[in-house]
Order: C-alpha cells, then sequence, then structure tokens
C-alpha cells in the first residue's frame, strides 16, 4: 500500500521530557496539565469545541521507535499481542488520548489529564461522546481482568522511574 503522510497541526505541551516519566494513560495522569496550541491556520475549526468536558487528541508518537509484534504492556506481566495493547512503539506511531478540556483561549486548548511527551505533534482533535460506543456491551480482555489496585499501582511505579 502507498504511504500516506499528515502534518502536524499544532503541538501537545506537557510537563513531560522523559517517556517513563509520562503516565502511561489519562486515568494515571490526574491533575497532569498541558496545552495544545494549535496552528492559527485552524484556530476557526475550534468553534464550539468549549462546550465538550473532553476531547480526544490524535497524535504522533514522535519519539517512538521500531514495534514487536508481541509486548509485555505496562499493566501486565504476560506477553499480549500489540494490537491488543496501548503500547506505544507500533508500526504507525499513533497515540489518542481523552484528555479533560478546561477552556479555550484563541489558539489554545488548556487541558488535564495528560499522557504524552512535551512537544508532542498533534494530528487531530475530535469531541469525546461516550454515547457514541453505542448499547453493545463492551469487554476490555486481558486489561478488564487486570485489578484495578494493580494497575494502579504498576503504573505509579512506572511513573516514578527515571528514564532510560
Ligand atoms: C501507553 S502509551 C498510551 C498513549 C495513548 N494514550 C494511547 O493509548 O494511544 C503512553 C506512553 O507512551 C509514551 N509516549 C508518550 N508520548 C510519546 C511520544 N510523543 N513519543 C514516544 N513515546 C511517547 C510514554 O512512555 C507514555 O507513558
Amino acid at each position: 500500500m502507498d504511504a500516506i503522510s499528515y502534518r502536524p497541526i499544532g503541538i501537545i505541551h506537557t510537563p513531560f521530557a522523559t517517556p517513563k516519566a509520562t503516565p502511561i494513560q489519562p486515568k494515571y495522569a490526574e491533575g497532569a496539565k498541558g496545552r495544545v496550541v494549535l496552528d492559527q491556520a485552524y484556530a476557526e475549526g475550534l468553534a464550539d469545541v468549549d462546550g465538550f468536558s473532553h476531547i480526544t487528541l490524535v497524535y504522533h508518537l514522535h519519539r517512538s521507535e521500531g514495534y514487536k509484534l508481541k509486548v509485555v504492556p505496562y499493566l501486565d506481566t504476560e506477553e499480549r499481542g500489540l494490537f491488543a495493547t496501548r503500547a506505544p512503539r507500533r508500526p504507525n506511531a499513533i497515540g489518542i488520548s481523552v484528555v479533560v478540556l478546561e477552556r479555550v483561549e484563541g489558539n489554545v486548548l488548556h487541558i488535564a489529564n495528560v499522557d504524552m511527551l512535551d512537544g508532542t505533534p498533534l494530528l487531530d482533535i475530535k469531541p469525546y461522546v461516550e454515547g457514541f460506543v453505542g448499547d453493545t456491551p463492551v469487554h476490555t480482555g486481558w486489561i478488564g481482568r487486570v485489578s484495578h489496585e494493580r494497575a494502579e499501582g504498576r503504573a505509579d511505579d512506572r511513573f516514578h522511574k527515571e528514564d532510560d
């Protein structure tokens, strides 16, 4: 298949300079504040975004290199198929995070619960709408079997380690 290329529409700023100091998901990043600086050319597209409490950010995991198709995820000790995980090293290094939208000021979005590195290139913004999932029951595979306490513990451990 032909390659597809995207141009970033902005930059995500966060307090996190190294991968290991970065929370693994917004759930484990409560209170971590950041900013999206959208390229001025797209600012008009932010009209009405302030009505949403959460937005989905789609971004390029720009410091991710390579991938393996079987990985031991952060929240587990067993190997899992890459596509059953949210691991950052992937054939297409695309990340998605549902973050809290605190306010919009011109082309700047003030956000919270950020789990990406400072300087991450932004590809898209979409409003988060819980109801769009529909009524089919949600099954969360191996992640649903990780106990809440264990997940919190593992996320926390990693968050407090120094980077490689
Ligand atoms: C488990 S991934 C989840 C990212 C996103 N929430 C998702 O599910 O697609 C989060 C981890 O990716 C790494 N990471 C975050 N931003 C990155 C970036 N711009 N480049 C490379 N790695 C990044 C950090 O180690 C962070 O803890």
